[in-house]
C-alpha cells in the first residue's frame, strides 16, 4: 500500500488489517467504494492507495471536493459545459467525468452535495452517462467511483439532505477507516515515521520518543486523528532540538492544541447565549489555568502543579479526566 515516500504503510492493528483485506477484495472489481471515517483518518490517502492497487492504476485519478466548490459550479466541474451554457462559459470545457474516463473519479465530501445534483449523479453512476451543462448530447464513460464523507449519511437521509437511493448505490462496497485512538500501536509507527520525515525536512536530529512520551501518544484520544498527530509531530520538531522527544515536550504541545480548541467551544451559540463574555463554567476556568500553567512550565507537570498550588497527583488526575492521559 505504498503510494509515495510520504505515505506510511501502517497496518499492524487489527482494525487496519480489516481495512486492507477489504481493499484487496474490491480493488480490482469495478464496484464503487464509499470510504467513511472521522476527519483526518486518511480517507483521501486511502482513495489514492485504492487507485494505485486497482486495475485502473495506469489511468487517471481525478478528485473533486464537493465541500470546496460552490453548488452552482459543481455540475460544470463534474460534467463540463458547452460555450454559452451560462454567463462566463466562454468556451467548451471538459469536466472531470470526461477526463477520468477509463480511470478513477474520487468524489470527496459527498455528504455536502446539493440534492438536485445528487439526482443527476445517481443517473451518472448507474448508467455511466451524463450531459455537459447546456448540451443535449448524451456522453458515455467508463469510470471507477470512489466516494468519501465524514458525515453520517443515515442521519443526513433522515434530515432529508441526502438521497436514500444514492446512498444505497454508493454503499455497494464500503470501507470504514477507524479513528486513530482505536488503532493501538499504529500510532507509534505513524509518529516515528512523521518524526523521521520532519526531522529530515527541518534538518533536525530527532530520532526517538521516550517511553513516557510513547505512553502519552498511545493514551491521547487524537480527536483530529492522523492529521492532528502529523501536525503535533511537526510542531514538536520545529520547537525543540535534540534527538529525543520527551513526555514534557509532548504534553506542552498537546496543551497548546487544547487551548486552540477551547475558544471554539466557548463561542458555541449555547454558551454565548447564556454567559457574558467574562464568565465561564468553573471547570473551564480550572482547565484553562492548568493548561496555561503547563505551557508556562514548558510541559513540566510537577512544576505546573506547584504553581497551581495543588499536588502533582491531583493535576495528573485532572489531565486524565480531560483525556490527556489515561
Ligand atoms: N498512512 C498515512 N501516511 C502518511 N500520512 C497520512 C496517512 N494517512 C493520512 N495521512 C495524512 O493525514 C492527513 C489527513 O489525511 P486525509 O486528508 O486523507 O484525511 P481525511 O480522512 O480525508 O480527512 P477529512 O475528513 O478532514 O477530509 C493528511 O495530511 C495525510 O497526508
Ligand atoms: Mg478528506
Amino acid at each position: 500500500m505504498q503510494k509515495n515516500s510520504n505515505i506510511i504503510d501502517c497496518g499492524t492493528s487489527a482494525a487496519m488489517q480489516r481495512v486492507y483485506q477489504k481493499i484487496d477484495q474490491v480493488a480490482n472489481s469495478k464496484a464503487s467504494v464509499l470510504i467513511t471515517g472521522e476527519t483526518g483518518t486518511g480517507k483521501e490517502v486511502c482513495a489514492h492507495m485504492f487507485h494505485q492497487v486497482s486495475r485502473y492504476k495506469d489511468k487517471a485519478f481525478l478528485s473533486i471536493n464537493c465541500a470546496a466548490i460552490p453548488d452552482n459550479l459543481i455540475e460544470s466541474e463534474l460534467f463540463g459545459h458547452v460555450k454559452g451554457a451560462f454567463t462566463g462559459a466562454t468556451q467548451n470545457r471538459q469536466g472531470m467525468a470526461s477526463l477520468a474516463d477509463g480511470g478513477t473519479l474520487f468524489l470527496d465530501e459527498i455528504g455536502e452535495m446539493d440534492l438536485n445534483l445528487q439526482c443527476k449523479l445517481l443517473r451518472f453512476v448507474e448508467t455511466g452517462t451524463f450531459y455537459k451543462v447546456g448540451s443535449s448530447q448524451l456522453e458515455t464513460v467508463d469510470i471507477r467511483f470512489i466516494w468519501a464523507t465524514n458525515r453520517d449519511l443515515l442521519s443526513e437521509i433522515k434530515a432529508k439532505r441526502f438521497r436514500q437511493d444514492l446512498y444505497y448505490r454508493l454503499k455497494v462496497s464500503s470501507i470504514h477507516l477507524p479513528p486513530l485512538r482505536q488503532r493501538g500501536q499504529d500510532v507509534l509507527m505513524l509518529a516515528q515515521n512523521f518524526l523521521q520525515q520532519y526531522a529530515k525536512q527541518e534538518q533536525k536530529s530527532f530520532k526517538y520518543f521516550t517511553l513516557e512520551a510513547e505512553k502519552i501518544l498511545l493514551d491521547y484520544q487524537w480527536p483530529g486523528n492522523i492529521r492532528q498527530l502529523k501536525n503535533v509531530i511537526h510542531n514538536l520538531v520545529l520547537s525543540h532540538y535534540g534527538e529525543t522527544i520527551t513526555a514534557d515536550m509532548l504534553l506542552n504541545t498537546l496543551a497548546e492544541e487544547m487551548e486552540n480548541l477551547l475558544p471554539q467551544f466557548l463561542s458555541t451559540p449555547e454558551v454565548a447565549k447564556i454567559c457574558p463574555k467574562t464568565i465561564y463554567p468553573l471547570w473551564q476556568v480550572e482547565k484553562n489555568a492548568s493548561l496555561e500553567a503547563i505551557k508556562f512550565c514548558n510541559g513540566n507537570v510537577v512544576q505546573a502543579a506547584k504553581l497551581l498550588g495543588i499536588g502533582k497527583t491531583t493535576l495528573y488526575r485532572k489531565l486524565q479526566k480531560w483525556k490527556y492521559i489515561k
